[in-house]
This record gives C-alpha cells, structure tokens and sequence, in this order.
C-alpha cells in the first residue's frame, strides 16, 4: 500500500462516521461468534490483533472480556479516534481497563507493526483488511502475521466472498478462497472452518462476506 492509500484512509476515517460506512456494525456479532468458535478450538483472548480495526467496536468488546487489544490500521485518524474513545470509555466505566489497549499505526502491507518484539498474539482478527491488499503487498502481510501469532494462535480472516464485491471504499479488492487464504499464510496453518455471511450496509445493501479461521499449528519435526 502507497502514501496514496495511508492519504485514503486518513481522509475517509477524517471526513466520515462510523455509520456513514459501508462496513459500519453498532456491534460486532460475526467478529465475536468466531472469536469464541476459536475458543471453542483451544484458543484463547489473551492477546488479539485486530489488523486494520478502523474505529470498530470489537476492541470494546474485546476488553470487556480481559483481553489485551493491539489495533493496528494504516490510518493515524481512526486510531487516534479509537485510542480516544477507549480512554473516555475507561475514564466512567470499570468494566474496561483502557491501559489494555495498544494502537499502532502501520501499513500492513508494506511494513511490521512491532519490529522489536513479537507481539505473541493469540488470535489475529482481520475484517476487510487483507480484501484490500494485492500482489508483493499480501505476502508481507502474511509475514507479519506469522511472526506476531504465537504458535496455537487462531487467525480470523474476513473479506468479500469470491462471489462477492470487487469494490469496496473505491478501491479494487483481491477476492480469495478459503484454499488460497490457507496457501498465503502457508503450511504451519491448518484450516478450522469457514463460512459465507451476508452483511448488511446501513443503507441496505447486500454484501456476501467470507469467514476463514485458521489455527496455527507447531512446524512438522
Ligand atoms: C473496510 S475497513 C474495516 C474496519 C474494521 N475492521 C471494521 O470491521 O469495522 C478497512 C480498514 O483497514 C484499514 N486499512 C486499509 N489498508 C490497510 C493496510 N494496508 N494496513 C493497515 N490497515 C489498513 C483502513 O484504514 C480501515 O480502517
């Protein structure tokens, strides 16, 4: 992803709500079923990457639970905005220790989030991010992925179904089977399940998302 994309995103997260998106969910009900579906599989939420969280209220939910949170999105705008209204949060309510939560800004596509320490994470959640990404940018992505998800780890990969959108936010995405998601990441990746949901804009409109998860599995040897 270019400068031309980060000058994207800034300008969509500084000029648009939320709920003036198409992505826009008051809460994140697919996020949080395959979140405990991970669980159900021996995973845990001790430490989640949500990768390119924009300004959604998965990180909420998620520390609420407990869990540590890193949000990581190219935009400084939308994790400026969420950082903020984790802080506001915490500052009345105690069922949320914002301290738990970490944003960092970075193209995802193009470079690490942490270069001096893994962040050993035990789920890594991606909604519409990975959609976005094409070619040399997808492989660096995986990389980043594999060294910051802990052996065990689950990865939660959501995008536009192979059937789906080509678009989304004006940009051109990369579909991708649940096959060729498992290829990506590569052989120390077992796929769990995956699933075709429907999501549905704030103006109605049809959008048939995939649900991959996969779990992280010791090298062979
Ligand atoms: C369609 S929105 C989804 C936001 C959020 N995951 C959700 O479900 O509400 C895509 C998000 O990915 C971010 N993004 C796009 N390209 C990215 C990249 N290369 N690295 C990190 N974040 C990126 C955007 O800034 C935006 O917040």
């Amino acid at each position: 992803m270019t400068t031309d994309a980060r000058e994207h995103w800034n300008a969509v997260w500084t000029a648009k709500d939320f709920a003036e998106t198409s992505w826009y969910q008051a809460d994140p009900t697919p996020s949080l079923v395959w979140i405990d579906r991970a669980i159900t599989d021996g995973g845990s939420i001790d430490r989640v990457v949500d990768a390119g969280c924009g300004v959604s209220f998965l990180a909420d939910r998620l520390l609420e639970r407990g869990a540590e949170v890193f949000g990581i999105d190219v935009s400084a705008a939308a994790i400026d905005r969420l950082t903020e209204r984790i802080r506001t949060r915490g500052e009345n309510d105690t069922t949320l220790d914002p301290s738990r939560f970490h944003g960092v800004v970075c193209d995802l596509g193009r470079d690490d989030p942490a270069p001096d320490r893994p962040l050993d994470a035990t789920i890594w959640h991606d909604r519409a991010v990975l959609h976005f990404l094409h070619g040399d940018a997808r492989e660096r992505y995986a990389a980043g992925l594999r060294r910051h998800l802990a052996t065990g780890g689950h990865a939660i990969i959501a995008g536009f179904a192979p059937d789906g959108p080509q678009m989304c936010s004006g940009l051109e995405v990369a579909r991708a089977t649940a096959d060729e998601i498992a290829a990506l990441l590569g052989p120390t990746f077992t796929l769990v399940d995956v699933e075709i949901r429907t999501h549905r804009t704030p103006w109605d409109a049809e959008q048939a998302f995939q649900w991959t998860c996969l779990r992280r599995t010791p090298p062979a040897g």
